[in-house]
């Protein structure tokens, strides 16, 4: 039995509005899993959290004489470095991330056909699949994403690939293969019919079950959205998420992100009342559905969507990019509506979770000032709860991941940010300007730009580090306990 100690500053979420700031902890994490955590101030004093280490554990009342040597691990959190949940990305097409950034003046319809489905399409040449998934997939762990779910492409070799290599990195998540039949797609890509669509979608998800005994990755039922997909299409899905009840089947899909798609469902489903009630139609609103955007829902739609339990993935990089519209995003949460975070990169530029974090909390001060009032301003301590439990809700995971809680896995990162040196002629300031720092008993190139002047609060610093934070302030990543990325 593999068993860690991780003593030092944690941080995380315990409601949608309160961090927990615990300046001195010990965690005990065994088999991947949250074993113990233990509080200065509440279970040893401030003086106690002097000792060494093995000391520490050992007033505590950890008894590792037992424990071979070897599968003990105690890592010590450096100064202005704390643990915090790993990062959910609730909506992220893999299959996109070359196009990172290339989007022009486009709005969404001509960005599919412009850019989208041509470089989706040729994924289907399998070194060029894998070596998309594999750079997208690290980038996003560097980035801190412990739980992603995955658009992949229409095809499902393609999708099999990207599976494969989430597993290989160690990333938790859901990998879909878009479903889409109908006359929007390009004739070159697109499925046969809804036939194939439902038998390919099937097969990924069995695939993934065959690659990860474990579960941490699993298949999603993924109708690319409405105007994708025929009638038949969305039932045969429909059928299919109701067949995977009981294991847990998550489906996700995109939903009202651009008045022009608005109003092609319209006339693409004129039996169909809304956009939401195409999907609902078809039996695809449950608690297990995951619907991004939803910028443009009205009112009834809202109601529905809560009525049934789905849960939103608010992206908003990639909604001020495409130039899509700024979702009230105060008022899904008013009415009960769960709500995570999603990159959506390649409509969104940036892999990074904590870009949509800090989006979510510049558009929603748009939304206030264009008439929904201050009450409608994300606050630092929102983003970060979006960012981590409000992901975890809507993908199923609340119970295992999102937050510091004895029971839960360890999807944790840690973040850091180095100390502007006192004597800025010194070598020290140069060598911090150039991303060359002292850490962990060695010199590393690992930089950043959060810079840290050891006066600020811990909650001044998680402000720092959500504006100005990126991949370099991530300086390891555990996904289950095990460490996949280490800087
Ligand atoms: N709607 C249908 N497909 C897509 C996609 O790939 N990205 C975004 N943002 N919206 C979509
Ligand atoms: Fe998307």
């Amino acid at each position: 039995m593999s068993k860690a100690y991780y003593i030092g500053t944690f941080i995380h979420s315990l409601t949608l509005t309160t961090l927990e700031i615990v300046e001195h902890g010990t965690i005990c994490v065994s088999n991947g899993i949250i074993q113990s955590i233990q509080r200065m101030g509440e279970d040893y004093t401030e003086s106690d959290s002097t000792l060494p280490p093995f000391a520490l554990l050992q007033k505590l009342g950890h008894d590792n004489n037992n424990n071979n040597a070897s599968q003990l691990t105690i890592r010590v959190i450096p100064k202005n470095h704390f643990l915090f949940p790993g990062l959910i990305d609730t909506h992220i097409h893999a299959s996109q991330y070359p196009n990172l950034g290339i989007f022009g003046k486009t709005t969404l319809l001509e960005w599919l056909n412009k850019y989208t489905f041509p470089l989706e399409a040729s994924l289907t040449d399998p070194a060029k699949a894998k070596r998309v998934y594999t750079q997208c997939v690290q980038r996003s762990l560097r980035n801190g994403t412990t739980t992603a779910a995955y658009y992949a492409t229409q095809s499902a070799r393609s999708t099999n690939i990207l599976t494969d290599v989430v597993v290989g990195l160690g990333q938790r998540g859901f990998v879909g293969r878009c479903a889409m039949d109908s006359d929007l797609q390009p004739k070159w890509y697109r499925d046969a019919s809804p036939e194939a669509a439902a038998k390919d979608t099937s097969a990924c998800v069995e695939y993934c079950k065959e690659a990860d005994r474990s579960g941490r990755v699993r298949g999603i039922v993924t109708p690319r959205f409405a105007p994708s997909c025929s009638r038949d299409t969305l039932s045969h899905l429909g059928r299919l998420l109701a067949e995977g009840e009981e294991e847990g089947l998550l489906c996700q899909t995109h939903i009202s992100e651009n008045k022009n798609e608005v109003e092609l469902v319209k006339q693409l489903f004129p039996e169909c009342s809304s956009y939401a009630q195409v999907y609902d139609a078809h039996g695809l609103l449950t608690s297990r559905t995951v619907l991004a955007h939803a910028v443009h829902l009205t009112e009834e739609e809202i109601a529905l969507v809560r009525s049934r339990g789905c849960g939103v993935s608010h992206c908003p990089t990639s909604n001020m990019a495409l130039g899509s519209g700024n979702l009230w995003v105060r008022h899904l949460l008013d009415k009960g509506v769960k709500v995570g975070l999603g990159t959506d990169i390649s409509g969104g530029y940036d892999v990074n979770v904590l870009e949509a974090a800090r989006m979510a909390c510049l558009v929603s001060r748009g939304v206030a000032e264009g008439g929904k009032g201050e009450e409608s301003k994300i606050s630092v301590e929102e983003a970060l709860w979006l960012a981590t439990r409000g992901g975890a809700e809507v993908l199923g995971l609340e119970r295992k991941v999102g937050g510091l809680e004895v029971g839960m896995a360890w999807d944790v990162i840690l973040v850091g940010a180095d100390q502007v040196p006192a004597d800025q002629d010194g070598e020290d300031a140069e060598k911090m300007l150039n991303g060359v720092v002292h850490h962990e008993g060695k010199h590393t190139k690992i930089g950043g730009k959060v810079d840290f002047f050891g006066w600020e609060s811990w909650e001044e610093k998680v402000a720092k580090w959500l504006f100005s934070g990126d991949d370099r302030n991530v300086r390891a990543v555990w996904v289950g306990g095990e460490l996949v990325c280490r800087k």
